[in-house]
């Protein structure tokens, strides 16, 4: 059974009285503990999808499923990550990232050991009774992904997590993800406009094209990371394998031509 299937799901929005076909007949079956990558031009449903598997949307046909049940709204075993930074203002660093096992009803004792080691995990130490804000953008989302990543939940649905963090941070993001897929693996769906980290962190890389929404390729990269054992690599390292920049390269091409073929939404 997959832990997300989207079974011929079309997304139809009204627009000046007319109708706007975001997504069109989708099929996707992410299985169970596999990272799956979305990349595709602005507009093309990415985020549209998300939000209907975090059940914050829905389809006007077709059907969403995780962990073989139809999504009818949000669930504790999904956790959201959005671009912009869903914090609590009122709460601190420390409150904001116990505020999902707070939720879940997990005593305060058992919450301090799993906030401290992501906290330290983040780079945030020091900054725990800070409030948004007072953090940069990247502190902030820190926070956020911190936050999802406690209540240890069985799918993972990130929208653009990294791209608001410096180059750097960023970097130190998509390897802290690497190594904790590889310790306690889970299920994710991550939208990036990065190829260059779909292809670093994806077992398969969704291409889609816009207008309307479609799959139009999907590249396992499974088995290229276990061949040349990514996992064991540097990310730097990883990023200057010829196998590496020759499929990063493809699939920027098929981006390239997907965005020539349709036509923009500006
Ligand atoms: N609530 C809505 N009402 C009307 N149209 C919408 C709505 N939500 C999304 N759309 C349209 O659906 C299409 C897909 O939007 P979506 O946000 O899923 O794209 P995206 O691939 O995530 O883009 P980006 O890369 O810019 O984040 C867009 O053309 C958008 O304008
Ligand atoms: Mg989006």
């Amino acid at each position: 059974m997959s832990a997300i299937s989207f079974s011929k799901v079309s997304r139809v929005y009204p627009s000046d009285g007319r109708e706007f076909v975001a997504l069109d007949s989708i099929d996707l079956e992410v299985a169970d503990k596999e990272f799956v990558a979305l990349v595709g031009p602005s507009g093309c449903g990415k985020t549209t999808l998300l939000r209907m598997a975090a059940g914050l949307d829905f389809p006007t046909s077709g059907s969403v499923k995780v962990g073989g049940q139809e999504v009818m709204g949000p669930g504790p075993e999904r956790a959201v990550v959005f671009q912009q930074f869903a914090l609590l203002p009122w709460k601190t660093v420390r409150q904001n990232i116990a505020f999902g096992l707070n939720c879940m009803g997990v005593s305060a004792a058992k919450q301090a050991p799993v906030v401290e080691r992501y906290i330290s995990l983040m780079g945030l130490t020091g900054h725990e009774n800070a409030y948004p804000h007072q953090l940069s953008g990247g502190m902030q989302q820190r926070v956020a992904i911190a936050r999802s990543y406690s209540i240890d939940p069985a799918v993972l649905l990130m929208d653009e997590p990294f791209g608001a963090l410096d180059a750097q941070t960023r970097i130190v993001m998509q390897e802290e993800l690497v190594r904790l897929s590889r310790v306690n693996p889970r299920t994710v769906l991550f939208i990036t406009h990065s190829v260059e980290e779909a292809v670093y962190l994806a077992d398969r890389v969704v291409v889609m094209s816009r207008h309307p929404g479609r799959i139009k390729e999907i590249i396992d990269v499974t088995k290229l990371r276990s061949e040349e054992q990514w996992a064991d690599l540097p990310i730097e390292a990883v990023m200057e394998l010829p196998s590496f920049t020759h499929l990063r390269a493809e699939i920027s091409r098929m981006l390239k031509h997907v965005k020539a073929n349709s036509p923009s939404p500006i």
